[in-house]
């Protein structure tokens, strides 16, 4: 069975060019970049390189990119840094709608002396400015806003709020892991202080992340340790990964204008499929302003886990909004905060495509997934056929 692969906001595959430039330094060249000899030498070279690339990719300078483990390292240490840098502010701000890595660290800080406010999103998802704005204080140390939500895509105004942050003495950091390489993001043309990537979401290997330091920002490395990374992140560099995350942004830098078009055209179709085709199915996300491979779709009165099982037996991996870890299928934070209804929020299954998805692999999908919610909805209690929707 081939695999439809829709799930590219969880992680995406590595791409075959990005596995051949990386495996002789997990083969051939395994010297350290701090060794003075020169076959450690020419790794340190390598790294050089990568760095350049990735700065290329957001237009940033070499030396404000630091090489890090992973997404959720890059936003600790943005955070870690802009409030030991800013000892005496005790407020933090960010929104309601954050990834764990931040959403968590936040919460724990609230529970450690800091006031934290979360920022509302509309119905569609849409952040509300006015209130964060207004919320701003002299005692606030840091802004965390995610450029794009990684469950129903939607993309905050990155530069209009680093504009209004502009000389007020706060850090505006943005976890941008799901906009990078997906969108254009230009650190300089929006003049923000921090922004974190990761490698595994930009087809790259899972464990290399990314976090840009705009020059000039206060910073204080979160791994103490060794020099590496010129003393802002301690630990022997992981090479192989760090070749393999320039290559990847040069490869997705290539792909932007594909992202924009193809790709953009198939999630649209692929979503009109659906919409069109299934009653009661009910788009999460302010159509216009989201990522161009994200789609997230209600189906009401059945259970995304039940459609993720059976679409599983067709080779098809997506994602659902919710998550029956804790036994509970609590629907997830984001979909609870733009006000999805529960019968909605259950039945939310989110497609991610990336630039190995096909027009095949859409059609497959428009044309298996209506059987599968009309079978799953003659089972469901809350679902009358012919009646629609009952409460
Ligand atoms: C918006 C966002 N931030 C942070 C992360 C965490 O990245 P990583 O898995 O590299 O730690 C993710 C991963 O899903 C994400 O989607």
């Amino acid at each position: 069975m081939d695999i439809i692969y829709m799930d590219n906001n969880a992680t995406t595959r590595v791409a075959p060019e990005v596995l051949d430039a990386m495996m002789p330094y997990l083969k051939d060249f395994y010297g350290n970049a701090s060794s003075m000899h020169s076959f450690g030498g020419s790794v340190g070279r390598e790294i050089i390189a990568a760095r350049e690339k990735v700065a290329a990719l957001i237009n940033a300078d070499p030396g404000e990119i630091i090489f890090t483990s992973c997404g959720t390292e890059s936003d600790s240490t943005a955070i870690n840094a802009a409030i030991r840098s800013n000892p005496a502010k005790k407020h933090i701000i960010t929104t309601r709608v954050e990834h764990p890595a931040i959403k968590n660290l936040y919460e724990y800080l609230a529970k450690n002396g800091y006031r934290v406010t979360w920022v509302p999103v509309d119905k569609e998802g849409v952040l509300d400015l006015d209130y964060f704005y207004s919320h701003l204080s002299e005692d606030t140390a840091i802004a965390s806003i995610m450029w794009a939500n990684n469950e129903s895509g939607v993309i905050f105004p990155i530069s209009e709020i680093a504009a209004k942050l502009r000389d007020k003495g706060i850090v505006f950091h943005s976890d941008a892991v799901q906009a990078v390489g997906k969108i254009p993001v230009d650190v300089k043309q929006v003049g923000l202080d921090m922004l974190s990537i990761s490698g595994h979401k930009l087809h790259a290997p899972k464990g290399v992340g990314v976090l840009y330091v705009k020059k000039g920002t206060k910073f204080s490395p979160f791994m103490i340790g060794g020099h590496q990374e010129r003393n802002r992140r301690g630990g022997t560099e992981n090479v192989a990964s760090i070749v393999a995350m320039g290559r990847a942004s040069e490869l997705v830098m290539g792909h932007l204008e594909e992202m924009d078009t193809r790709i953009r055209a198939m999630r649209d179709r692929l979503e009109n499929g659906l919409i069109q085709n299934i009653p009661n199915a009910l788009l999460n996300g302010k159509k216009d302003v989201r990522l161009p491979n994200t789609s997230n779709i209600s189906f009401e009165y059945i259970e995304g886990e039940a459609i993720l099982l059976m679409i599983d037996q067709l080779g098809i991996c997506a994602s659902s909004g919710s998550a029956c870890t804790s036994g509970s299928l609590e629907p997830s934070h984001v979909l609870r905060a733009m006000g999805v209804p529960f019968t909605a929020a259950h039945g939310s299954i989110r497609f991610s495509l990336s630039t190995y998805n096909t027009e095949k692999e859409v059609d497959f999908v428009i044309e298996n997934l209506p059987p599968i919610i009309e079978r799953l909805r003659t089972m469901s209690p809350f679902w009358k056929e012919g009646a629609g929707r009952l409460q």
